[in-house]
């Protein structure tokens, strides 16, 4: 099996073959032509897209026509599936494939701030895998923002000051909206009451540094006064506003993102009303993120 890629704004051609890769935006996205997801998974097409994620942190594919096991089976090429902490709490194994209504409007998944998914476990999940079941005709893009380009393009002195520094990470916000039995809440919150990672980790596969630190769930920096950190991780965590950072997806029936949850961060955006929205979501485990 080739691959062709097309580089976003050149020219230059790599190759022949039947898989068209197409980089869209220049620091972040591929969208991947000419894949039947709905064939085997076999080796070759595993090796294909492990290697195509650590290269574009996250890849898109139109009308896939894949279902929820084949699904599952694109996530157990980059590990095992894990089940979401609040689910598990209530009894949800592993493999269970829980469908993500977001919509209607109010819905505690009616728009995310940007965040990794689960960095307030001690191993967030590796990858995540988002497939549209229902989608609005309008509204309800994901954004998807990369620590890579976001780290490389602070200023030298703030790379210096953030080498050694840690991030306390906490799924606060997301329990508040989720979880509305007051007893479950605390019982969550004090479950998972703060795990700490380094602000600027290094890519398990492809060895860059990311920037390491989301508006979701990192909320205190280890061992500096609490203004201070605040105001440090104000700054960095919007670094990943910047539009050079930043690809943005437009869901139809069928559509499928795949994203390395180390190097990207992403953004539900509250734009489509009362329309409905649902989405099916696999996740793989990881290993703890180090510097
Ligand atoms: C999420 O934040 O995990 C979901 C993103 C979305 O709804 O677009």
């Amino acid at each position: 099996m080739n691959a062709v890629t097309t580089l976003n704004r050149a020219a230059e051609r790599t190759s022949a073959g039947d898989i068209e890769v197409i980089r869209v935006e220049a620091n972040l996205g591929a969208e991947v032509r000419g894949l039947d997801l709905t064939g085997p998974i076999t080796d070759e097409v595993a090796d294909l897209l492990r290697n195509l994620l650590w290269e574009h942190q996250v890849l898109f594919f139109r009308d896939t026509g894949i279902d929820d096991e084949k699904q599952a089976e694109i996530g157990r090429v980059f590990g095992p599936p894990v089940a979401d902490s609040i689910q598990k709490r209530r009894g949800a194994k592993d493999e269970d494939i829980i469908p993500f209504n977001t919509g209607p409007y109010a819905n505690g998944y009616y728009g995310t701030p940007w965040h990794a998914d689960a960095t307030y476990l001690q191993t967030p999940y590796l990858v995540s895998i988002l497939r549209s079941v229902i989608a609005p005709e309008l509204g309800g893009d994901t954004a998807y923002s990369s620590g890579i380009s976001a780290y490389e393009s602070l200023p030298e002195d703030v790379k210096q000051k953030i080498a050694g520094l840690t991030a306390i990470h906490r799924p606060n916000g997301k329990a508040y909206k989720l979880i509305e039995d007051k007893e479950e809440l605390e019982d969550y919150l004090s479950e998972y009451s703060g795990t700490e990672h380094p602000v600027v980790i290094t890519h398990p596969f492809n060895g860059k540094k990311v920037l390491y630190v989301n508006e979701g769930f990192a909320q205190e920096i280890v061992g500096l006064p609490e203004e201070e950190g605040k105001e440090l991780l104000n700054y960095l965590t919007k670094q990943f506003y910047r539009p050079e950072n930043i690809v943005r997806f437009k869901w139809q029936p069928g559509s499928l993102a795949i994203w390395d949850n180390r190097a990207v961060q992403h953004y539900g955006i509250a734009d489509y009303g009362n329309a409905q929205r649902q989405l099916v979501r696999v996740v793989a485990k990881g290993d703890r993120p180090t510097r």
